[in-house]
């Protein structure tokens, strides 16, 4: 099954209210550090009160001890899903995880790791980060040493999400940005695929910003997707 998770990228809460309070059905938002920055987590109390559930997006990097107390304090915030940098090593991710863990007992949020941001380029790589290999490998090697951390899945276009599965199971959820519907606009993402490739591919959640908050009518055109998952 593929589930949609709509990317709430508004400044504060005015707009995302006037944005949200548009569906009478719950959906699934993703929460980025814009409006958790300006909001704090009054905004998602708020966004759990009106009954959606929340992919909380602060991709956090930092000591393990540090990310386990503050994954804590995420859990009992309810949110549904966080996400962590696989770059902070597997014993921080796996107290990213036990920080979910103590902090929601019995059903913590999903741990999802970005393995490298699409802002990412090849020569970065290389010439500062210093790591050599190609990009997809790289980001496959992070993919499996966040499984191998007790990760639930990853961040990941939807190219890359069959060899993903391929190499961590399918059970490992993959969740993939860039999704455009045919005939809409691609603004600035660059490797884009349509709901149903992403479907067709594997990904187990697609997240969609602009195509349904900018929409004239956002309501249908998060059905029209929902439609086309079918
Ligand atoms: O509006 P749009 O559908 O392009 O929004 C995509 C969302 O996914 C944004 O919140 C963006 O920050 C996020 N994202 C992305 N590419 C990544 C990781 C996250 O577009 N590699």
């Amino acid at each position: 099954m593929t589930e949609i998770i709509v990317a709430c990228d508004f400044p504060s809460k005015k707009e995302a209210f006037a944005f949200l309070d548009k569906f009478s059905e719950p959906v699934y938002v993703k929460v980025g550090m814009e409006l958790f920055y300006r909001e704090g987590p009054a905004i998602i109390e708020e966004i759990k009160k009106r009954g959606h559930k929340i992919f909380l997006d602060l991709k956090l990097h930092d000591i393990p001890n540090t990310v386990k107390s503050a994954m804590k304090n995420l859990a009992a915030l309810d949110v549904d899903m966080v996400n962590v940098h696989a770059a902070g090593g597997k014993k921080m991710m796996a107290a990213a995880v036990e920080g979910l863990a103590e902090g929601k007992p019995g059903k913590r949020p999903l741990c999802i790791a970005v393995t490298q941001l699409t802002s990412t380029s090849q020569e970065m790589l290389e010439n500062e980060l210093l790591i050599q290999g190609k990009v997809a490998d790289v980001a496959a090697h992070y993919a499996l040493m966040a499984k191998e951390a007790g990760l639930d899945g990853i961040v990941c276009s939807v190219h890359e999400a069959r060899r993903i599965h391929q190499v961590c199971g399918e059970d490992f959820l993959t969740v993939t940005p860039g999704i455009r519907p045919a005939g809409s606009s691609k603004d600035d993402q660059e490797r884009i695929a349509t709901p149903a490739y992403a479907k067709e591919e594997g990904s187990n959640f697609i997240v969609v910003g602009r195509p349904i908050t900018k929409a004239d009518d956002s309501v249908k055109a998060y059905n029209d997707i929902k439609e086309e998952l079918k």
